[in-house]
């Protein structure tokens, strides 16, 4: 992605960047819709990753004083947005499509604010991330860009502030009232390992992942996800009246007894929303202990119930992510699957899949083969090992 991002802009830019910042996206191996209950996460930055190229600008670009231009391999068109401070949210109605330059001007605009300000500038944003696929390409996107605006402004952010700046751009100019994961693991991924956050204190722990004989397979059901649609905001309000019935601050803080000496008062919904969240962070933390006695069995075993309590209770799954577990189900331990789930906000997007390593070639054409046979979908699958955070090329 780099050497493409770099290509491109010389070609169409006439000149080389200056800079090359990047960021990756995400594959979270368990702990959904835990993070804003203040609860555990457990994801890996992946292979994938945003690359954006740039140079200040010059006379000839024609930009105003305070403008930059941006050109994006993902719908090849060019952008153009504000590096200037207190620049406004564009207004989109329910259901209307998102301008793409909307995370762009948001990061821009809160670095400005926050004192990293970019000056005018060119770039090329190449990115092998999917787009909708819950992979965090918005995360890698905001954090791309903040990066940029370090490089630029030749200041360091703190590393919190970064992620929770990301975030912010998330919530007030992409309207998705995101948690902290995608952009905590998009900014302080490391090679070989994943991460433990507690999404409370946002301390993350690195736990190593680097058993030669486990990968990491990642399946795209290429069924869209939309979070910017209802069913987000509404898991999130419903576990926060679920909190507020049981008198804690935050899910995190209940556990199921309290739960279910509370559930005359819950609604059904509220009960099996607020069940998800209290099984999921204990899975969680169970899981990362598992991995770190590199017990997969185990592992595989808490993602398998974590999907489930994801279709069942907190009901985000679909039918196509629910056929690829039951694929993996079906093969099993002994025909190279430890455990599998559907990974990141849900309605759609990718499923997570802990294999052996000497199966992948089989598994991937196994998937392949049988998801098409149902759906007619040709699911991209790839591996990945934990990849790097954001970073500055060159
Ligand atoms: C999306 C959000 C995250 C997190 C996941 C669900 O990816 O951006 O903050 O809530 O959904 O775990």
């Amino acid at each position: 992605m780099k050497a493409q991002a770099i290509s491109q802009f010389v070609k169409l830019y006439g000149r080389e960047p200056k800079w090359v910042v990047s960021a990756p996206g995400r594959v979270n191996l368990i702990g959904e819709h835990t993070d804003y209950n203040d609860g555990f996460v457990f994801p890996m930055a992946i292979e994938r990753r945003t690359v954006i190229a740039a140079a200040p600008a010059e006379p000839s670009d024609g930009l105003g004083e305070s403008e930059a231009k941006i050109w994006s391999n993902a719908n090849d068109q060019i952008g153009v947005v504000s590096v200037a401070p207190g620049v406004a949210p564009v207004e989109v109605a329910p259901n209307e499509e998102l301008p793409w330059t909307a995370y762009i001007q948001g990061t821009l605009t809160l670095c400005a604010e926050a004192g990293f300000p970019a000056q005018p500038f060119v770039a090329v944003i190449a990115s092998d991330v999917p787009l909708g696929g819950g992979l965090s390409s918005s995360a890698a996107l905001e954090v791309s860009v903040a990066t940029l605006c370090e490089v630029i402004s030749g200041k360091t952010m703190d590393p919190v502030k970064k992620c929770l700046l990301c975030q912010k751009a998330e919530h007030e100019y992409a309207f998705m009232p995101c948690g902290i994961m995608d952009q905590f693991i998009s900014n302080l991924g490391q090679p070989d390992h994943a991460m433990l956050l507690d999404c409370r204190s946002c301390v993350p722990e690195m736990v190593p992942l680097t058993d030669p004989a486990v990968s990491i397979l990642v399946i795209d059901s290429k069924v869209k996800h939309k979070l910017t649609g209802s069913e987000y905001p509404d898991r999130r309000r419903a576990c926060k009246e679920a909190a507020e019935i049981l008198g804690v601050k935050a899910l995190r803080d209940a556990t199921m007894d309290m739960l279910n000496a509370a559930k005359d008062k819950l609604t059904p919904t509220q009960y099996i929303r607020a069940k998800h969240v209290i099984t999921e962070d204990a899975r969680t933390v169970e899981a990362a202990a598992a991995c770190k006695a590199n017990d997969w069995v185990k592992m595989g075993k808490l993602m398998y119930e974590s999907h489930l309590s994801m279709r069942c209770e907190f009901q985000i799954t679909c039918t196509e992510l629910d056929y690829l577990i039951d694929l993996a189900y079906t093969k099993g331990v002994d025909g190279g699957v430890y455990g599998a789930r559907m990974t990141g906000g849900g309605f759609g997007g990718c499923v997570v899949v802990l294999v052996k390593t000497d199966a992948v070639e089989d598994l991937k054409a196994y998937f392949f083969n049988e998801y098409k046979a149902k759906t007619k979908i040709d699911a991209p699958i790839f591996v990945s090992r934990p990849g790097k955070g954001s970073a500055i090329e060159s």
